[in-house]
């Protein structure tokens, strides 16, 4: 373990941080704590370190450490101080973005339902109730920091430390107060003496000595607010995050590299990479509304922690190429001339030693041809060129010479039956108890229709409106119910008339049903429940939820006169569900036994299940299928899995073509149209038994729903793939001690193809096969030499040769 006795300072100007006394680029990534579980950060740091990082970031997220006033809870996945000090352990810095506020798609952008209870307050603004809240809250995380000596200032990893996030970008609204409020965080923030620079994101006024920094796709464009500040990218965005009902977003590396390039060409000091590893919205955390459970993000470390090539091994290579430039590249001293329209040499220069850097940001056209120095080199549309020493091509951002890997879900068999390995699990259930809210009694009352997520605190995501009607005959009438969503179950007189969701781009609607009155009293019975807490914007945290005001009304066969306004009757409510209270998601507290053995139903709305299964061999991340269900909350062996929602769909239209040229966009690039949104769940190796028995799944089913699919599988690189031009070196492996077993394709010349499906080309080395078996069977990893050496010379004419190799994986 690498603990430094001593102080590390921290000091920067214009052109870089300046590490004790060094100047350095900094290239970070976002790995947030609670998105993974403490078992996999050594692995991700790690992976992240092998990347080519040297600096992790995180926020903190104040509803899970707080999430009752005054009681904390740093323990577990939570404990962001072990986190630091792995980062450290790593030989890494770490960057602390406190916020509080930290939008980042989490369940109201991080503030705990108490905070928005409190009497008087208004969120992120200069509230005085507010700001004492978000001082506590930001001391207290400092003093935990100071105390575990986590600062450079005392020898730890972080280097730089965030307040607030993004308030640039929506503080109009908030007037005068918004403006005193962010120079009242600068003041704050700088107070805590943390001996580190403090910066602001997307905070064009931030006072001295704030650091404004730039979020998004690209930043090359952006100077900070002062002449002293470094130029720091603080969110490049390698991909989107996907909400419920959306398709798979994907950045790709070639573009990702691009914009990395393009930033540093320009002077930039300091790239974060938002997310390196994104993960999983466990438990209720997801943001929203309708953010999907998984955050993978399109990340370098895919959800469960697997390197996502190539988009890993190509950022790897762009990091090592920059580094071969730190010198020149944090000198700030740079001249940049346009060569032809749209495509720029820029030179950078320390003393006798140089680096260049040219780009093409033409959106198409033919490869340009630069002249440099008596060197050649071809620079394609939307691609920047890394020359070493302004004289030798060590990168290009659109040629990619790292691995692919296509990964496989193995299912996972269990023993139960003897002699007979079977994946399907064997199925206990039991009826959500409905009782008392059928008959519309609930916990308290009110004349009014309540917001939702201030009534229940946000302990749960259920919140049941019940009231009664009489009525002298019994009759068919419409019942309307407007809600501000997120979906909505209702019954009359304990018989179930419909449901209805919203959807991401629409996120209130009005329900509608027939219904039958019956002679006398009538109840009303509706449940409504969130989908993730809206998590950004201008005064976000007021968007109601639920059937706040509604209103719910009565209509007449003629679909338009209103017979009854029962929104001001006396509603019951009732917060959560039976269930939930009783913890039957938790097998360790299982006092009472309503698990029935008798054949689980299918399609049945408000149901509980139960099945145990054995936790797959290997070290491979675990997933469960959840193909057939509807809609509900998954956990194993009482761990969240977060909701599930495989029912359903992405929209079926976008998917196919991908042009890394020019600006990205989310629609650009996607997958999995017309496929459940989210069809698998990442049950993290640390939520299982490791003796490998008995482990329980439960899943609470809303909608209704088959539970006979579900299975465990292992993901697993099967194939690696490696596609390499001639002069540069092909890294190849197989991963989590998975060894290459064969080679199904090999070819150095000019190979036709991709991953999977590689052909021969015109010309090719008849030793290609060969000389990769050599070198890379038998091996967890291996590097080949793409040239002539290895390959032997083969003519392709003028055509720059390229290895092509496709590995199996056992
Ligand atoms: C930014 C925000 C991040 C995250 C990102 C989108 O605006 O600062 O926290 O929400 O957008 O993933």
């Amino acid at each position: 373990m690498i603990y430094s006795l001593f102080a590390n300072s921290v000091t920067y100007d214009a052109n870089s941080f300046i590490i004790n006394g060094k100047r350095q680029l900094i290239f970070s990534g976002s790995i947030h704590y609670p998105r993974s579980t403490q078992q996999m950060w050594p692995d991700l740091i790690r992976k992240a370190k092998d990347g080519g990082l040297n600096a992790i970031e995180t926020y903190i997220f104040w509803d899970h450490h707080e999430p009752f006033r005054r009681q904390y809870d740093f323990s577990g996945n939570l404990d962001f101080v072990k986190f630091f000090k792995l980062v450290q352990e790593a030989g890494m810095y770490g960057v602390l973005r406190i916020g509080p506020y930290v939008c980042a798609e989490w369940s109201y952008g991080g503030f705990p339902m108490w905070l928005k209870n409190t009497p008087g307050i208004e969120l992120r603004t200069n509230n005085e109730i507010y700001k004492n809240e978000m001082q506590t809250f930001v001391t207290k995380i400092i003093d935990m920091a100071k105390e575990a000596n986590l600062f450079a200032s005392q020898g730890g990893p972080i280097i730089i430390a965030q307040i607030e996030n993004e308030y640039g970008n929506v503080m109009e609204p908030y007037g005068e107060a918004g403006k005193a409020y962010i120079n009242w965080c600068a003041q704050m923030a700088v107070a805590q003496n943390t001996g580190v620079p403090w910066m602001m994101c997307q905070q064009s006024d931030a006072p001295q000595p704030m650091i404004n920094t730039c979020n998004g796709y690209y930043c090359e464009w952006f100077t900070p607010n002062s002449p002293n500040s470094p130029k720091m990218f603080t969110e490049n965005w390698i991909g989107w995050f996907k909400k419920w009902g959306e398709r798979d977003p994907h950045r790709t590396a070639e573009d990702v590299a691009f914009a990395v390039a393009r930033f540093f060409q320009r002077g930039g000091a300091f790239n974060n990479y938002y997310m390196y590893h994104g993960g999983t919205n466990f438990g209720r955390s997801a943001g929203g509304p309708y953010i999907a459970t998984t955050y993978d993000y399109d990340a370098p470390l895919d959800e469960y922690g697997n390197l996502n090539q190539p988009k890993w091994g190509h950022l790897k290579q762009l990091h090592e190429a920059l580094k071969l430039g730190e010198n020149v590249l944090t000198a700030g001293n740079w001249t940049d001339k346009e060569i032809v329209p749209g495509v720029n040499l820029t030179t950078h220069i320390n003393g006798g030693e140089s680096f260049c850097l040219i780009s093409n940001t033409n959106k198409e056209g033919e490869p340009v041809n630069v002249n440099l120095n008596g060197g050649v080199y071809w620079v394609p549309a939307w691609s920047v060129t890394l020359l070493s020493g302004c004289n030798k091509e060590i990168y290009n951002t659109a040629k990619i010479n790292a691995q692919t890997s296509l990964f496989v879900k193995k299912q996972s068999l269990s023993h139960h039956h003897k002699h007979h390995k079977s994946a399907q699990l064997t199925w206990h259930w039991a009826p959500e108890a409905m009782r008392d809210t059928l008959q519309g009694k609930g916990r308290f009352r009110a004349s009014q229709l309540l917001e939702q997520k201030l009534t229940t605190s946000d302990v749960s995501d259920y919140l049941w409106y019940m009231t009664a009607i009489e009525v002298n005959q019994t009759k068919k009438v419409f019942l309307r119910v407007n809600t501000t969503g997120h979906v909505l179950h209702a019954y009359v007189n304990r018989r179930y008339v419909g449901s209805q969701v919203g959807t991401a781009n629409q996120v209130g609607f009005a329900f509608e049903s027939p219904v039958y009155l019956t002679r006398g009293k009538n109840t009303i019975t509706l449940l409504s429940a969130t989908v993730g807490l809206a998590n950004y914007g201008s005064f976000y945290e007021n968007k109601p939820t639920g059937i706040a005001g509604g209103p719910v009304q009565l209509i007449g066969n003629d679909n338009s006169t209103v017979l009854n306004d029962l929104s001001f009757d006396t509603w019951s409510y009732r917060v959560g569900l039976n269930g939930e209270s009783k913890r039957l998601f938790d097998p360790a507290t299982h006092h009472h036994h309503p698990w029935r053995t008798t054949e689980a139903p299918i399609n049945r709305r408000m149901t509980w299940y139960k099945a145990s299964f054995e936790t797959p061999s290997g070290d491979d991340p675990v997933v469960v299928d959840l193909l057939g269900m509807g809609k509900g909350h998954a956990w194993v062996n009482g761990n969240s899995l977060g909701r599930f929602w495989p029912s359903v769909l992405a929209n079926s239209n976008g998917c196919g073509d991908c042009d890394y040229r020019g600006e990205y966009n989310p629609n650009k690039c996607v997958t999995n149209c017309g496929e459940p949104s989210q069809r698998w769940y990442h049950v993290p190796r640390s939520f299982m038994n490791s003796d490998g028995n008995s482990n329980t799944l439960i899943l609470f089913e809303e909608m209704g729903g088959n539970p006979k699919g579900v299975s465990f599988s292992t993901v697993g690189v099967a194939i690696g793939c490696g596609d390499a031009y001639e002069g540069s070196t092909l890294e190849l492996s197989c991963h989590n001690g998975k060894i290459i077993s064969g080679i199904d394709f090999a070819s150095f010349g000019e190979p036709i193809g991709k991953c999977g499906s590689f052909v021969k080309g015109l010309c090719d080395s008849n030793i290609s096969v060969s000389q990769v078996e050599k070198a890379c069977v038998g091996k967890e990893s291996c590097s080949i030499d793409v040239s002539a050496n290895t390959f032997g010379s083969v003519n392709c004419g003028n055509l720059t040769k390229r290895l092509a190799v496709q590995a199996s994986c056992a």
